[in-house]
């Protein structure tokens, strides 16, 4: 509901313009939110459009989670100890060396409070996830964006880039919403040119889903390089979204400083179990690999036959051109198929599809060539 309330607030002109500017952030629509304002049934629509795991969370969350209820009238570990404590176990590393955000979100968010203010300035890529942007507006730096180089980063351009007050590189690997993927040497002969006073993120949110081959050792690079900071999260594979959470490993004093600027609570204790067992579940991510690469085949595969251009992706989701893209989205919402806009990346002649169940792919298939058939 939409408060008719149109008073003019003088203060909210008072805030800094560098918040004024910013374009609030498009979500993907919920599906409760279609049904209602489109008259169809719940069941009837399909969520393609927030990279979510179409196989839902392990069945080891919903026992820990269940067992654990009772304790939520009590803060969460501030600390995080025992999710922590796993991380550092799998990933080769120290506690000390990892920050727990709520979602990797809060971590890129983490990143621009303590390096960034109005003095400084963030370098990242055209078609790059839009939080980098807004987290970097928001703390009053300059953001430096360079042209993509086949709809990806162009990690030269990237250093050319950097100007004198540079803190902050982010890159996304894969990237959202453009699937595209940088090699191992490319960002080891990167991280080597980047100057040492800043900072580069290295955001991995699809990490599960690349072949085991193309899964970088960044966990272990942190070591070698104490200006990266590597993120991921328990979003996307684990199937963990709706409960926000998300880490980043990096050299110990670039966490001590960002648990300075991070809410003492900032991950919920639910949160914090349910990544503890989602870890364990090394089945259901390979499960839900296994049903990410099939869906990928199923989607592209009629992308092909179909001369409808589209972006090769390493995510779980695709990138693909129609002419039209907005009406072309409103048609197959309206049809109950809700998918994602990306002119806001720069991209407005394309639209972004998750990889869903082989029944949702196949419904958005066959909308989508309906649609287009006009
Ligand atoms: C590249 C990338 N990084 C980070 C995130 C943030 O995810 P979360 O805050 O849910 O961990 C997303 C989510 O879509 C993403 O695509």
């Amino acid at each position: 509901m939409i408060s008719p309330d149109n008073t003019v607030l003088p203060l909210c002109d008072l805030a800094p313009t560098y918040v004024r500017d910013i374009a609030p952030y498009q979500s993907g629509k919920p599906i409760d939110e279609v049904a209602r304002e489109l008259g169809i049934s719940y069941t009837d629509i399909v969520k393609l459009a927030s990279n979510e795991n179409p196989l839902g969370f392990s069945p080891r969350v919903a026992s820990v989670v269940n067992q654990h209820m009772g304790e939520i009238s009590r803060y969460p570990d501030s600390d995080g100890f025992h999710l922590k404590r796993q991380l550092a176990e799998k990933l080769n590393v120290f506690s000390d060396q990892i920050v727990l955000g709520n979602g990797s979100n809060d971590i890129l968010e983490l990143v621009a409070s303590a390096f960034l203010s109005s003095t400084g300035s963030a370098v990242y890529s055209e078609h790059a996830f839009i939080v980098y942007h807004l987290a970097t507006k928001a703390s009053g730096a300059k953001g430096i964006v360079t042209p993509a180089k086949n709809f990806g980063h162009d990690l030269q351009a990237m250093i050319q880039a950097i100007e004198s007050d540079t803190r902050v590189i982010f890159i996304a690997n894969p990237n959202n919403p453009t699937g595209t993927f940088l090699q191992r040497e490319e960002i080891e002969s990167f991280l080597n040119d980047v100057p040492a006073s800043i900072l580069v993120v290295l955001d991995e949110a699809y990490y599960e889903y690349l072949s085991k081959d193309e899964q970088l050792p960044s966990n272990s690079w942190i070591n070698r390089f104490p200006n990266l900071l590597v993120c991921r999260t328990f979003s996307k594979a684990y199937g963990l979204a709706g409960l926000r959470i998300g880490y980043g490993i990096a050299h110990r004093k670039i966490v001590e400083l960002l648990n300075r600027v991070r809410q003492p609570f900032n991950v919920g204790s639910i949160a914090q179990l349910s990544a503890v067992e989602a870890l364990k579940d090394e089945s259901f991510i390979e499960e839900s690999v296994k049903l990410n690469v099939m869906g990928m085949q199923q989607i592209t595969s009629t992308f092909q036959a179909k001369n409808i251009f589209f972006i090769p992706s390493k995510g779980n989701f695709v990138t693909f051109r129609v002419n039209n893209a907005v009406e072309i989205y409103d048609s197959l919402l309206k049809q109950g198929v809700i998918v994602r806009p990306v002119g806001g990346y720069g991209l407005k002649d394309f639209l972004r599809v998750s990889i869903g169940l082989q029944k949702e792919n196949k419904k958005f298939i066959n909308t989508l060539l309906k649609t287009l058939q006009g």
